[in-house]
């Protein structure tokens, strides 16, 4: 097993254990963090089939299937279902399963009693190197994705690397995309070793690592955090503009690809750095090019109101300091770089 610790000012550090089995670690990590816990609320969907035992008294409530759990009606039923229990503060909510479950659990517990301790039990790769890590959670509204949230962080998360042999390859892919993002975002790990060369448990770890020190340095994301955006700004732009057929990590590859021509364009960064890029995303066997048919005229127009851009087009794009944040990008420089990625 190999422990990361979240550091955070005050008493907030947490530890996020990852290794093949640790779900079984649930109830002495609960007894260490949160002693003073009675109850624990484990929530979770039908389809994640990963049972836990707390080692204390707890009740399991199921939110539903996908993403259309990510819905504020979730977080009424989750919080009427507490209330009617006698959860209370000194508790714990314990979510169970990937990114839409920490989401809708960490959300239920920031808002219940005006903030209940929540642990994550990562099922999936996208939960275990982002979802559950760094307290975001949050729902989405008719309006748009994630509109509705708060900063929650867990008092303890476990990665348990078993769980991924049953995950579809598509979920896989989802968080393959996130895994490729952190190979620009850190450098090698404590020992020299780069994220290339460490197997399957220790670079997760090191994705959790990397995360880690940013959440660390920029918790609310006043500015720095928004390098974990990093490819995802025209990631997004093709998850929103098309029916295309592909999952947020492939989306996130290709947008990887292109924040590198982005920033070769702007002269940041080399060919040799680009070509690292089309190596690493290849390697995941992600694809680093548009899907047919892709419409840069709507491209444009989603990456234009990104809601993390500030002052015109803003992207993270890696350069000789790593990756930063660069607000103001050219739009015809943004807009002839896609061919770049056709
Ligand atoms: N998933 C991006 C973040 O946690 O900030």
């Amino acid at each position: 097993m190999i422990e990361v610790r979240v550091p955070l000012p005050g008493d907030r550090s947490y530890p996020v254990v990852v290794g093949r089995g640790c779900v079984d670690r649930l109830a002495d990590g609960l007894a260490a963090e949160l002693p003073r816990a009675k109850r624990a609320a484990v929530v979770t969907q039908a389809g994640v089939g990963v049972a836990v035992d707390p080692g204390i008294e707890h009740r399991v409530f199921e939110v539903p299937d996908g993403e259309a759990a990510k819905a504020l009606s979730t977080i009424e039923d989750l919080c009427r279902g507490f209330a009617s229990w006698g959860l209370t503060r000194g508790d714990v909510v314990v979510g169970v399963g990937g990114g839409v479950v920490t989401d809708v659990a960490g959300f239920a517990a920031a808002s219940y009693h005006r903030g209940v301790p929540v642990v994550h039990v990562a099922t999936t790769l996208l939960a275990q190197v982002d979802a559950a890590i760094g307290g975001k959670t949050g729902v989405n509204l008719p309006e748009g994705k994630n509109l509705v949230g708060a900063f929650w962080q867990p008092s303890l998360v476990l990665c348990d690397t078993a769980t991924l042999d049953t995950l579809p390859e598509r979920e896989m892919r989802c968080g393959l995309g996130e895994v490729a993002k952190y190979h620009f975002l850190g450098g090698p790990d404590g020992d020299g070793v780069a994220l290339d060369d460490l197997d399957f448990d220790a670079r997760v770890a090191r994705c959790v690592e990397i995360k880690a020190e940013v959440v660390a340095a920029d918790e609310r994301e006043a500015g720095r955090r928004a390098v974990l955006n990093y490819g995802h700004t025209l990631g997004h732009a093709i998850e929103t503009t098309g029916r295309y057929d592909l999952r947020h990590g492939e989306a996130v590859a290709v947008g990887l690809v292109y924040a590198a021509e982005l920033g070769l364009a702007l002269g940041r960064i080399d060919g040799d750095r680009v070509a690292e890029h089309r190596r690493v995303v290849a390697g995941y066997g992600l694809p680093g090019r548009l899907p047919d048919g892709a419409d840069p005229d709507g491209l444009m127009a989603v990456m234009a109101r990104d809601k993390k851009a500030l002052d015109g087009l803003t992207f993270a794009l890696d350069g000789p300091a790593g990756v930063e944040v660069v607000a103001g990008v050219d739009a015809d420089v943004v807009r002839s770089t896609l061919e770049a990625v056709r």
